[in-house]
């Protein structure tokens, strides 16, 4: 599974680089805004620190000015994927940046339906956001589950991101499933290291090799 961190903050960009197991980024609006920096300043340094895709969210609303936007933040880097959401307006953008080369994640899936749509109209990626579903006592893991049956029962290459991770439970479901990226914060990202048996462990060691003479 390939893990992406789903955060604007270049100095968790940066320290989450140091697990060397970050494959790429997504951003959001609401997480741009977190920063209080300069949009397009931001999104080059981080396209410049990360390899790996970066999704980039378009926040026009018709179908014209989502594509002109698309194409301004495509331009920035190669690495950058069009963040789309999951509406009519949306699917034809999606249908017209494939169409030009242009690498998109529909976003704000909460439903199979949506995301048979996005597939079918040539979205790379789709991000289901499963900590919003269980916000409102639905079970946000059983819906990505059931998008990766209908993907597969159709051989749809649309790649599913876990979105909205909110505790390392999610990320260990996303992996039993198949899926093939979580986007996770940073926090959730050091919380998958740590097991108080590890903890407890090193420690007995470290004082046994105390013991030993040299
Ligand atoms: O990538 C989408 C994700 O950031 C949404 O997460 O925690 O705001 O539901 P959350």
């Amino acid at each position: 599974m390939k893990i992406f961190l789903d955060t604007a903050n270049i100095a968790e960009i940066k320290k989450g680089l140091e697990y060397g197991v970050i494959d790429g980024v997504t951003t959001n609006p609401s997480l741009i805004a977190r920063e209080k920096r300069e949009f397009i300043p931001l999104i080059k340094e981080i396209t410049a620190i990360i390899p790996g895709p970066v999704s980039v969210e378009v926040t026009a609303s018709t179908v014209k000015d989502m594509i002109a936007q698309a194409e301004e933040y495509a331009a920035i880097a190669a690495n950058v994927i069009i963040k789309v959401p999951i509406n009519l307006e949306g699917l034809q953008v999606v249908k017209t940046l494939t169409g030009r080369g242009i690498k998109t994640n529909v976003t704000l899936i909460f439903s199979v339906s949506q995301a048979l749509l996005a597939a079918k109209a040539g979205a790379s990626y789709i991000s289901p956001f499963v900590g919003r579903v269980d916000d409102i006592s639905g079970d946000g893991m059983q819906l990505v589950e059931d998008i990766a049956m209908v993907y597969d029962n159709y051989g749809l290459a649309t790649e599913i991101i876990v979105a909205s991770v909110r505790h390392p439970f999610h990320f260990v479901q996303a992996a039993k499933i198949g899926a093939a990226v979580a986007t996770i914060p940073f926090a959730t990202l050091s919380q998958l290291l740590s097991h108080p048996l590890t903890a407890n462990g090193m420690e007995r060691f470290l004082k046994d090799w105390e013991k030993v003479k040299t």
